[in-house]
């Protein structure tokens, strides 16, 4: 890898059922480079620039039909990797000059998601594995709504690792004074990725029908395992007392002037009866705690070792900006 690996990193922008090969294109934007992806004739998505190489119009103001995307300005049509496959004001003399292709994007449809490196070097076999419905045997998967985010992919992340922040700013949901002393707890580090299991006491969640566990008390102690790939990739498991779990996996997407795209979905137990609205509806409702309070921090996260202070119960946020700096992230970067 060369060069700054957050540009080299894969990237969901996507999910596959948002584009299509009739219609109107989708725009994406991923570290302030707009794209627009459709899919070409075999039914392959593809990634171009959003400028048209003609005059630099926006495509995606344009429409995809058969397979190619037409440019609103003059109708030039890609196809397949980007090919310009016609120019009408040529008429009858199809000599299509060279500068008219488009370059596409290094683009890969992996897990309902489709995902883009700016390096078209990159290795698709980097892709962070995602998971799809049937995929974990005793799960069940619900995929949530991609959220946006007035803040980076790094505040994000920092935030699912972040223990001690549940007793303020969960109160609602499921957060509560016993949570208030962080429990000691270790980092697994690998080369780009690092796990870490603890122990959080939570609070029994309400649910219309009463506590979700019934058989438990008021509060109970989970046990939270993270997985984290670089750069933003992250897995939360919860195992419950009665050994029910769940978990929480999300990818956090930098879109543009330091904003971030999430897509996220959820694995619960199979044992679990609960409606999948009341699953999202829970997690939304976390979310929506969380994300005024990440908003407000100033953009980005400094992976510097000396910036901002820490205790121990910051320990995922320090290891968060360790690996990235080991995975070559630049030290004075914000992520
Ligand atoms: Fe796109 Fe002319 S600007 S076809
Ligand atoms: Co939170």
């Amino acid at each position: 890898m060369s060069g700054d690996p957050i540009r080299s990193a894969w990237h969901a922008v996507a999910r596959a059922e948002d584009v299509a090969s009739t219609g109107a294109p989708t725009p994406v934007t991923v570290l302030d480079t707009p794209l627009v992806a459709y899919r070409d004739g075999g039914g392959a998505a593809v990634m171009l620039p959003a400028a048209c190489p003609h005059r630099g119009t926006d495509l995606g103001l344009g429409s995809v039909d058969g397979g190619c995307i037409r440019c609103p300005y003059h109708g030039w049509q890609f196809g397949a990797s980007g090919r310009c496959t016609r120019i009408p004001s040529l008429g009858a003399d199809l000599r299509i000059p060279d500068g008219a292709h488009a370059h596409a994007a290094n683009a890969r449809e992996r897990d309902a998601l489709l995902w883009v490196s700016l390096d078209p070097a990159a290795d698709p076999s980097a892709i962070p594995s995602f998971p799809v419905a049937g995929a974990v045997a005793g799960m069940r998967l619900i995929a949530g709504e991609p959220l946006r985010w007035r803040t980076t992919p790094g505040r994000h992340v920092e935030n699912i690792l972040d223990l001690a922040h549940f007793p303020f700013v969960h109160p609602a949901t499921f957060g509560c004074p016993e949570a208030e002393a962080v429990e000691p707890h270790e980092v697994t580090v690998a080369p780009g990725r690092f796990d870490c299991h603890v122990g959080v006491n939570t609070r029994n969640p309400d649910t219309p029908t009463g506590p979700l566990y019934p058989a438990l008390g008021p509060i109970i102690r989970l046990g939270y395992h993270y997985t984290v790939q670089l750069p933003y990739r992250t897995t939360l498991e919860f195992s419950f007392p009665d050994g029910m779990r769940r978990a929480l996996h999300e990818v956090a997407t930098p879109t543009e002037d330091g904003e971030c795209e999430i897509f996220w979905a959820l694995l619960v137990d199979e044992r679990l009866d609960s409606p999948d609205e009341d699953e999202l509806a829970f997690a939304n409702a976390v979310f929506a705690e969380d994300q005024p309070i990440i908003e407000s921090q100033p953009g980005g996260v400094r992976i510097d070792r000396a910036a901002e202070v820490h205790v121990p119960a910051d320990r995922l946020a320090v290891a968060y900006r360790r690996a990235m700096r080991e995975w070559g992230v630049a030290a004075d970067a914000r992520v």
